[in-house]
């Protein structure tokens, strides 16, 4: 049975909500799916204390947060951040930057690697963002594990998120469309058989 962290950050909740439908996709699978939120201290205690974010803060309170070491164990990691600028955020890319021993080390090499994200618009980085996380992988020698057109029907159809790059969300906190869950589930039980298949 294939052990998935899935790694994510998530200021509104919609990447949290992505992060579980991958984990139940994995789930389901047969897989073992941790979710671990990064540690977020960049946001201001006002911002943390604005509605949205609070509420969002209240429900991730349960996910116990990333550790760098902890990577070592999972069979593969599934990493999640929201847009910012065409980017990934500041706090994702703070935890990825906590790697450098496993780096040194190359404990991760050709473990099983993916990405997640969402944005706001149709237009605004969904893509940029998921390539630009991906590079992380390639410097550790993980193996890119892309959703493609074939594993889910609805990658072709979508007017929401979801993509052959992998599972995203659009949109701002109105929760997951059908398709955009359906996609995070299909994704899941995708990454975890390859996960598995490269961890025999
Ligand atoms: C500082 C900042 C920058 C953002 N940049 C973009 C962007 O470049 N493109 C976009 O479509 N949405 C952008 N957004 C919107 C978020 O990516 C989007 O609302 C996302 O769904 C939030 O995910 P979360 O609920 O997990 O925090 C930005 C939001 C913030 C706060």
């Amino acid at each position: 049975m294939a052990k998935i962290g899935i790694v994510y950050y998530s200021m509104y909740g919609a990447t949290y909500e992505l992060a579980k439908a991958i984990a139940q996709g994995v789930e389901k699978a047969g897989g073992e799916a941790h979710l671990r939120r990064v540690p977020d201290p960049l946001l201001p205690d006002e911002v943390k204390a604005s509605d949205g974010v609070r509420e969002s803060i209240e429900a991730q309170s349960e996910v116990q947060l990333a550790d760098a070491a902890e990577l070592e164990e999972f069979d593969g990691i599934v990493f999640g951040s929201p847009t910012r600028y065409g980017s990934a955020t500041s706090q994702l890319q703070a935890f990825l930057d906590t790697t450098g021993g496993q780096w040194q080390s190359g404990a991760l090499v050709g473990k099983a690697a993916g990405f997640f994200t969402g944005a706001a618009t149709m237009h605004g980085g969904h893509e940029t963002t998921i390539m630009s996380m991906a590079t992380f992988a390639m410097h550790h020698g993980m193996a890119v594990v892309p959703l493609g057109y074939g594993n889910a029907a609805e990658v072709g159809s979508t007017t929401t998120g979801g993509s052959p790059y992998g599972p995203t969300q659009l949109g701002n906190g109105d929760g997951l469309s059908d398709d955009e869950e359906s996609i995070a589930l299909a994704y899941g039980d995708f990454f975890n058989g390859i996960a598995d298949k490269l961890a025999a």
